[in-house]
């Protein structure tokens, strides 16, 4: 029976660019539901623009641009990265769209009708200047525990502990500055407590098959909390001014973000359906019915599965499950959930914008085929956190990709070209037994099609790769490049290479949903049509098989590719390799002299700051750097230095120096440098790092 399957991935904030964190969660849904339509399945894949709530409103402002314009200019851009990494939505929408106003406002109805909708007044700051309340994160002041300065109205970064931003000190408004008041505003929230969503939410979370272990866990965790941990109630309304969906019989009321963005995905899917494209669609691939939104939605049988983050799992298996439950609305059937992907074991921060730049990945001509097939080689069903690697990366390209996969076509279809008029032989019955062992295991319940079903790429390329031996033990073994050199052997020649191009058809079968623009290319060298690239298919090459004379499918990553990725410049790649970050001491002699005289002003911008050093580690394949984490008092910060050749990294540990913190981070092979440690240098060779005199404590300023 083929399944039907409504899929989404998270929507993102329309206030920036993807960064790599989304690519990989799109790679990872784009390849499932790939692989489900070669299954046979009827899936539509849908995303959308998160495009209301506070920090947007902000960043339209900033720009000095309407709200509704500033979000309609981010998505223009959406097309260049998912048309860039072959993720095939079947349609991009908007939260901030017709459909998704009517879905928000019928669902908030019903939840107040089936009684799950109350007010209640409560007090929250307020910016007397901008005119606004402040969530948490615009507001700061003294830790009330430690005094620290400038924390955030959650937590302290400097003791770690946790109030309410009422307990600040001196709190300020980080969009005035001026002092916040005390306000008193109506809310609206939804009864997340009643016993019957609890009720409701115990049996959805507890389905066998629903949630990950490691998923479920958390969501009970959450429902039986007890005490301070006990479930509370959700905020969904805010004031204005707000960029948001009117609250229905609340005038000057909006949703709260959080409450519209997941019902974006209902938005996008009604939108694609009653959209000019869906009909093309279902005649192409050749669907039994069409459609409409209601009858999808009312049909048990038909599944909606949604790709997320880990730091999104709240929303999605409490809050979202038990709107849409007592809204009478359709229930999700799945919440996959993946970790975060870090660069070099560094965890990439959003508002820095570090990590890597998938638009740099694209412009700097680096195949999209080999980010989809790293990162599907990393990933598994759990909750795990994904690691970009540069040199892993290489060489998983490089040797699996290239030399196990492409390889196999490139060392045989010379041979049919030339000698055999681009034919293949009838006669590959050596490929045969292969090829029928990857077939077996290519239906739902064998090994290669339960991994990509299960999520479990990772074990799916595995598996995929001990054929690949295969195939190349079997090449290396008959040596087509000898056979070549006998007259007589031709006739066997042309079977070995017919053979492996049999073998390397199915193989690129078995890889088609993660390497959807090669496999065409193979499909268009072998010309096949698209029925003979499909799961499952077992018709054969016939006698004389015509095959287009071989391109090349895909070229080796070249390791400069990687630097310029990190936008190491020349000067500066052959700085992280053998000589220090650019903006350390040892580079000192490249720079342009120094000016004979700055203003006070222009010293002002620099901050400097005393720091400790807590821990200082030699770096793998760095001739001169040293990697090393510092307390800058009001936090923790990573600095590659050149300092290898002066100190011995355990006889650091501990001691102050100065470092200028406000120097642009800056992306290098071994991870991110924030920051430069101070030290002098002159003609010789030595190296002297600065350090305050004794009583300076992190964090002090140097001026
Ligand atoms: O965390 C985020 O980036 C949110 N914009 C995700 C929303 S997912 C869904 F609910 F729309
Ligand atoms: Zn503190």
């Amino acid at each position: 029976m083929p399944r039907r399957i409504f899929v989404t991935t998270a929507l993102p904030y329309a206030n920036g660019p993807f960064h790599i964190g989304h690519i990989m969660e799109y790679i990872q849904a784009d390849i499932w539901v790939r692989f489900q339509r070669m299954q046979g399945h009827e899936v539509h894949f849908v995303g959308a623009d998160d495009a209301h709530g506070a920090p947007i409103m902000l960043a339209a402002e900033k720009a000095g641009q309407a709200p509704e314009a500033f979000v309609a200019a981010i998505a223009a851009g959406r097309a260049r990265y998912l048309e860039g990494f072959n993720i095939a939505f079947d349609n991009w929408h908007s939260t901030h769209s017709p459909e998704n106003t009517w879905f928000s406002q019928d669902i908030y109805r019903k939840l107040k009708a089936a009684g799950l909708v109350y007010t209640k007044a409560i007090e929250q700051f307020y910016d007397p200047v901008k005119n606004m309340f402040l969530a948490d994160r615009y507001i700061k002041g003294e830790c009330p525990k430690c005094g620290a300065r400038d924390q955030y109205g959650d937590a302290c970064e400097n003791c770690s502990s946790v109030y309410s931003p009422t307990e600040l000190n001196n709190p300020y408004s980080t969009l005035s500055g001026a002092a916040p008041v005390l306000k008193r505003s109506e809310h609206h929230f939804f009864k997340l407590s009643d016993p019957q969503c609890v009720e409701f939410l115990r049996r959805w979370v507890n389905e066998p098959g629903r949630l990950q272990p490691q998923v479920a866990n958390k969501a009970r965790e959450w429902l039986e909390g007890e005490g301070e941990s006990a479930l509370g109630d959700w905020d969904i309304s805010r004031d204005p001014p707000y960029f948001g969906i009117p609250i229905p019989d609340a005038p000057g009321k909006f949703f709260y973000v959080w409450l519209d963005a997941p019902i974006g995905y209902l938005a996008s899917f009604r939108n694609y359906l009653e959209g000019n494209r869906y009909p093309q669609v279902v005649k192409e691939r050749g669907y039994e019915r069409r459609w409409t939104f209601e009858e999808f939605m009312a049909d048990p049988d038909n599944e909606q599965v949604h790709f997320i983050g880990k730091d999104i799992i709240y929303f999605h298996t409490l809050f979202w499950p038990a709107t849409l439950k007592f809204a009478d609305y359709k229930v999700p059937n799945n919440v996959f959930v993946h970790g975060f992907i870090t660069v070099s074991g560094e965890k990439m921060s959003k508002s820095r914008g570090t990590g890597i730049d998938p638009l740099r990945y694209l412009e700097i001509g680096m195949n999209p085929e080999w980010l989809r097939y790293y990162i599907a080689a990393k990933l598994n069903a759990n909750v795990e956190d994904v690691d970009f690697n540069p040199d892993d990366f290489i060489a998983r390209v490089n040797s699996d990709l290239i030399g196990k996969y492409v390889n196999i076509a490139s060392r045989c279809a010379g041979f049919i070209s030339e000698r055999f008029n681009g034919t293949m032989s009838a006669a590959h019955a050596a490929a045969m037994p292969l090829i029928r062992r990857m077939q077996s295991s290519d239906d739902c319940w064998s090994p290669i099609g339960r991994h990509y079903n299960d999520r479990e790429y990772g074990k799916a390329i595995r598996e995929i790769g001990g054929f690949l031996d295969e195939i190349n033990q079997y090449v290396d073994e008959q040596k087509p490049w000898q056979l070549a050199k006998v007259e007589v052997d031709s006739w066997k020649l042309h079977q070995v290479c017919s053979s492996a191009l049999a073998m390397f058809w199915y193989a690129t079968v078995l890889l088609r949903p993660i390497l959807p623009a090669t496999a065409e290319r193979v499909r268009h060298f072998l010309n096949l049509t698209d029925d003979q690239m499909k799961w499952g298919q077992h018709s054969f090459f016939p006698g004389n098989h015509a095959i287009q004379p071989y391109s090349h499918l895909m070229t080796r990553v070249d390791p400069k590719q990687l630097d310029a990725l990190f936008d190491i410049d020349k000067e500066q790649a052959k700085a992280a390799a053998s000589t220090p970050h650019p903006a350390t001491p040892a580079a000192e002699t490249q720079r342009p002299a120094a000016p004979a005289t700055i203003s006070i002003d222009e010293f002002a911008k620099l901050d400097l700051r005393v720091a400790k050093i807590l821990k200082a580690e030699l770096v793998d394949g760095a001739d001169k750097l040293l990697k090393i984490t510092l307390d800058l008092g009001s936090g923790t910060r990573t600095v590659f230095a050149g300092i290898k050749s002066a100190y011995d990294p355990a006889g650091l540990e501990g001691r102050l120096t100065v470092v200028v913190a406000n120097l642009a981070p800056r992306r290098m092979k071994f991870g991110l440098s924030e920051g430069m440690v101070l030290a002098a240098s002159g003609e010789g060779s030595g190296i002297y790092l600065l350090s305050p005199d004794a009583g300076a404590v992190p964090g002090m300023r140097v001026k």
